[in-house]
């Protein structure tokens, strides 16, 4: 038996360009892994199964590309031992905090030990499961380009953290990008760099491209912005695909107070630290 924690994500910025022949979107952005985890178990079993270590049920379709991540290295390894994944969610569903991948990316990790599998294998593997795999399976803070399987390691950053909250509404990638697409390709929503903290300042804007095309599908977004932007007294940035808005505070206890000032209704509000990695064994 293995166990582990996965990380989410969030865009520190997401820059989109148009849609390459495969169906995927050229991306350039900065991704930061933040401390929301999933607790992932991996153990040897009498069949194939995935689900919930809590009472708190797996949402449908969830885990699913865990179970596949750890199928696909079974694979690699020519074994045919029946397994189990357990997974307890904390990372919120279809929120652009990338939980879906950090649990594929945790259960590459966990099986490529459970099975033998080495790192080069793992790297392979992480595109086919999903964009932000490979970002996930690296953690930390990084440079991604490419449809998200370029990566470039940055120096871990500190001096801030984030207050995130979820809107209770939930956005499905594919459509968020059609959308863009549909829309002609829009601009994101900026945030200018010298309203970045120290860290982030002096570097570029930030920018969500896909801003526009998410307010498209869930017009009530931006009033969700606006008003934590008005109670917050600071701008507020999008992750991914939405609906996850986020801003940046000095220390903990600030982003504190502001995640128990929210609108009512909210889905998630957490403060929350950034981390070095993108999974870990416990
Ligand atoms: O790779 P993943 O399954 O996470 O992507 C989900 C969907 O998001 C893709 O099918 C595609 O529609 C869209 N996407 C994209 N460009 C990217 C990443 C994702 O268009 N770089």
């Amino acid at each position: 038996m293995i166990s582990g924690i996965a990380y989410a994500k969030v865009n520190l910025g997401l820059r989109v360009a148009t849609r390459r022949e495969d169906g995927f979107h050229p991306m350039d952005g900065i991704f930061q892994s933040v401390e929301i985890v999933d607790t992932l178990t991996l153990f040897a079993s009498e069949v194939d199964e995935i689900r919930s270590s809590t009472a708190r049920p797996l949402p449908d379709g969830i885990g699913n590309l865990a179970f596949r991540a750890a199928v696909a290295v079974r694979d690699v390894a020519n074994s045919s031992q029946p397994i189990g994944v357990e997974l307890d969610k904390a990372i919120p569903v279809a929120a652009g905090l990338g939980g879906g991948s950090a649990d594929a990316a945790a259960a590459l990790a966990l099986a490529g030990r459970f099975f033998g599998v080495g790192t080069d294998a793992l790297r392979e593997l992480a595109p086919q499961l999903g964009s932000d795999v490979p970002f996930c399976l690296r953690g930390g803070t990084a440079r991604v380009g490419g449809r998200g399987d370029e990566l470039e390691s940055l120096d871990p950053l500190s001096g801030f953290v984030l207050a995130i909250v979820v809107p209770p509404f939930e956005l499905p990638t594919p459509a968020v990008f059609a959308q863009w697409d549909t829309m002609g390709e829009p601009k994101g929503l900026r945030i200018g760099s010298t309203q970045l903290p120290p860290p982030l300042r002096g570097n570029e804007d930030l920018v969500n491209d896909l801003y526009p095309a998410a307010v498209a599908l869930a017009p009530q977004l931006d009033d969700w912005r606006l008003d934590l932007e008005h109670r917050w007294g600071r701008p507020v940035m999008l992750s991914g695909s939405g609906p996850s808005l986020y801003a940046f505070f000095l220390d903990i206890d600030e982003a504190k107070d502001a995640t128990s000032a929210v609108p009512p209704g909210t889905r998630f509000a957490e403060p929350c630290n950034l981390s070095p990695f993108g999974w870990q064994l416990t």
